[in-house]
Parts: structure tokens; C-alpha cells; sequence
């Protein structure tokens, strides 16, 4: 595999913040996200290794679907240390962990510089938090960092251009670089997902492997995951005054319609799960 420049993504002006909601404004897309998602990252992380009695991390963990996933399956003699940078998202978590057998330390901390300890985990995640970060390569150096040797890594993230729809639609062939766009100004990568491979091997993992999922929908709340993130992405966007809301409200108006079209077919981003272990 060729490797690239170890270099960050974008120089936005603009400081790093996250472009969506948290705490309960939040669990019903990433609940919605999970139901769509969940199945392919634990299929991702037992291919990569958890099991019970594991010492693992969730960095970005958000509501906790992930985090759940986690401590169910490292039960009672393992561990789960829960990062996130919103205390909301934390709040939510606890509740969405409660009642699993495993054990849950919720940190609020940067994904930057997580306070965990180093060298102590047997497995390290995140899902769809290095698309929010300027330097995600400062967070995958992090991520490392708390890896014992012999430890794994997985990454999930998207590749949001491409998003695209079966028969194609205007909306929909412009919605992957509407994207991309914003992500640039936001001084992230949206893409992020197809550049993890290597990425992995330049911060110097081992046995680095790479799966794709890609889900399709002809209808359902599933197919609407777009419609409603551009929604809810767009509050904040508009608010930082990167787009006008009538922008925001003409792009939802015009998905709504595919998305209610149930001879259309929907391709939601492809998702690369991308893991690897520290030698
Ligand atoms: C899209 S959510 C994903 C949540 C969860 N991993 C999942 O897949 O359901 C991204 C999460 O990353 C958190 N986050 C964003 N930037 C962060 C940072 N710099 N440090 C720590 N957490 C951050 C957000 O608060 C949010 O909860």
C-alpha cells in the first residue's frame, strides 16, 4: 500500500465544534443511526477481536449504542472506558448502558488528549467521530497511545460522497459534494473513511484490514437517515452562518420527496471499518 503525507485533512479558519446536537436532542438520529449501522460494527468488532474480560475504550462514544455493544460483550470480569467531549451525550449514555453486565467508566474528555491511561487497553474504538475532527490524525496517535502492544485499533467512519440514489436524482447527486463542501469549511473530512487504511499504517499499525457497509433502503424511517442529519447538522451550520436556512429547508424538502418514493432506491454513505493492531 503506498502511504500519504501524515498531514491533516483542511485548514478551516473556523474553530473545531461539533455540528450536531447531544443529550436527548441527539438519541433519536443516533438511535436511528444505530438501528442502520449497528449490525455491520459488531460484526466489525468481533472480526477484530472483543471478548470477554477485554479492557476497552469507546472514544466518541456519544448516547452509547456502541458502548452497550461493548460491555455486553466484555461482561463482568472486562471493562469499558466511555469518552465523549459532551457531558449530554455522557448523561444519555449512562441510561443506554444501564443494566449491561459489564463495567462502565464514563469520561468527558477531548478525543485529543483522552486522560485514559497508556498502554492499558486490549481494544480501542470509535465510530463516526474522526469526520467531526480537524486533526483526526492527533486523535488516531491518541487512540494508539492507550493500546497495549498486541492491542487493536478499529475505526468506523463514512465516505459521504457516496451517498447516491438508484435511479440517480438531482438532489442526491448533489448532496455527496454538498458534503464534502461543508466539511472542508468545517475543516473536516467527510470522506474520511476511504483515507483510514492508510492512515492506519502511516501511525505505524499492524495487519491493518478494511470492510465495507453500505446500506440501501426503497423506504422506511432508514431511508430519511440523510434528510434528517441534514436537518439537524444544518441548525448548527446556520446558526455558525456557514448556510442559509432556506438552503438548508430546499435540500430536506427536495430528499423528502425521493425518500417517499418507494421506486427509488437509496444508497446511504458507504462506511469503512478499518482495524489494525499496535506491534
Ligand atoms: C456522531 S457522534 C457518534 C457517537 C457514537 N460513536 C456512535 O457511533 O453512536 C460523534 C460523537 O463524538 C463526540 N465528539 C466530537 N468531537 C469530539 C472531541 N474532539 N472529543 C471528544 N468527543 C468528541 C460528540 O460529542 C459525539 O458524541
Amino acid at each position: 500500500m503506498s502511504t500519504i503525507p501524515a498531514i491533516q485533512p483542511t485548514h478551516s479558519p473556523l474553530p473545531e465544534r461539533y455540528y450536531l446536537h447531544t443529550g436527548a436532542a441527539a438519541a433519536p438520529r443516533l438511535g436511528l443511526l444505530h438501528t442502520i449501522f449497528g449490525p455491520g460494527t459488531e460484526h466489525v468488532l468481533r472480526r477484530a477481536g472483543i471478548r470477554s474480560g477485554m479492557r476497552v475504550a469507546d472514544i466518541g462514544c456519544g448516547v452509547g449504542h456502541v458502548t452497550r455493544f461493548l460491555a455486553d460483550c466484555v461482561g463482568p470480569s472486562g471493562n469499558v472506558s466511555a469518552v465523549d467531549g459532551s457531558d449530554d451525550q455522557l448523561e444519555v449514555a449512562r441510561q443506554t448502558t444501564s443494566g449491561t453486565t459489564g463495567r462502565v467508566d464514563f469520561v468527558r474528555a477531548s478525543a485529543y488528549d483522552t486522560t485514559l491511561p497508556r498502554g492499558a487497553y486490549d481494544l480501542v474504538c470509535c465510530r463516526f467521530l474522526l469526520c467531526h475532527l480537524q486533526r483526526p490524525l492527533d486523535a488516531i496517535a491518541e487512540m494508539r497511545a492507550l493500546l497495549r502492544p498486541g492491542g487493536v485499533l478499529v475505526c468506523e467512519d463514512m465516505e459521504a460522497s457516496t451517498l447516491t440514489s438508484i435511479p440517480e436524482t438531482e438532489i442526491y447527486a448533489r448532496m455527496g459534494e454538498v458534503a464534502r463542501q461543508g466539511g472542508s469549511r468545517r475543516g473536516t473530512d467527510v470522506d474520511i473513511g476511504r483515507r483510514l487504511p492508510e492512515y492506519l499504517v502511516n501511525r505505524g499499525f499492524a495487519d491493518v484490514r478494511a470492510a465495507l457497509w453500505q446500506p440501501a433502503y426503497f423506504e422506511g424511517e432508514e431511508k430519511r437517515f440523510w434528510e434528517y442529519s441534514t436537518l439537524e447538522t444544518g441548525a448548527h451550520a446556520v446558526e455558525a452562518g456557514l448556510v442559509t436556512e432556506q438552503e438548508i429547508a430546499e435540500r430536506a424538502a427536495a430528499m423528502r420527496e425521493i425518500n417517499l418514493d418507494p421506486a427509488i432506491l437509496l444508497l446511504l454513505p458507504r462506511i469503512w471499518q478499518v482495524w489494525g493492531v499496535k506491534p
